[in-house]
């Protein structure tokens, strides 16, 4: 990748690991933990499409206890669990190479920012939570312009704050809706391909693809 001026990053799923509030329940939830915890993620991303689709934005957070709701009932968990599920989805972890990559990057020249659905302050909360508060140039949420990813007004915001090309940003997702998104919009693209999974027929194929944060660096 040449000229890149700024790394971008998605939160959820990319920097942070969605199934890790629900892991650290399943002790009481059982087995069915990780069905659950996907099913939980799958809703909470529908809930962001429709909103966008229908015009009644809700911020990130309702959408997750709204998810979250019909996720118990429909695994029939008890209810007593949602606000520690709630509490933990708040504190979320990183995977395991994220902050030594993203203090490498930082002894670099490029400008490093979040690009996320989520909003402001569950993302400050989560970097600060991490120890990751001095990495970031920027923390762009959508609630700035109260549409969800892919919309391409999303992306617009970082090309607006840097007054950059979309061709200057290199953006990560794990996400593959939100690569395609991204790479549609004109961003340089890379798919964090974490679980050997298998990309989306939307007309589009990522410009590169890593299996997590470590095999970025030889990229740049
Ligand atoms: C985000 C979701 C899409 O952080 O993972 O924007």
């Amino acid at each position: 990748m040449k000229n890149i001026k700024a790394i971008i990053f998605d939160a959820y799923g990319t920097l942070f690991d969605v199934n890790s509030a629900a892991e650290k329940c399943k002790d009481k939830i059982g087995d069915k933990w990780e069905s659950f915890a996907n099913y939980w993620r799958t809703t909470q991303l529908e809930y962001t499409w429709l909103r966008s689709l229908m015009k009644r934005h809700k911020d990130f957070w309702q959408v997750t206890e709204d998810s979250l709701d019909k996720s118990m009932k429909v695994y029939e968990i008890d209810s007593s669990i949602r606000n520690e599920l709630l509490n933990l989805y708040k504190i979320l972890l990183p995977f395991k190479e994220v902050p030594e990559v993203l203090k490498s990057l930082k002894e670099k020249e490029f400008k490093l920012a979040i690009l996320s659905n989520g909003t402001p302050s569950l993302l400050n909360e989560l970097v600060k939570r991490n120890h990751l508060e001095n990495i970031f140039d920027d923390i762009f949420s959508i609630e700035k312009v109260e549409v969800y990813k892919p919309d391409s007004k999303v992306y617009d915001i970082p090309i607006k704050k840097y007054k950059i090309q979309k061709n200057e940003i290199a953006f990560l997702s794990s996400n593959t809706w939100d690569v395609s998104g991204a790479g549609n919009y004109g961003y340089n693209s890379i798919w964090v391909n974490r679980n050997q999974s298998i990309f989306d027929n939307l007309d589009y194929d990522p410009n590169y693809k890593i299996k997590n944060l470590s095999e970025l660096l030889p990229l740049i």
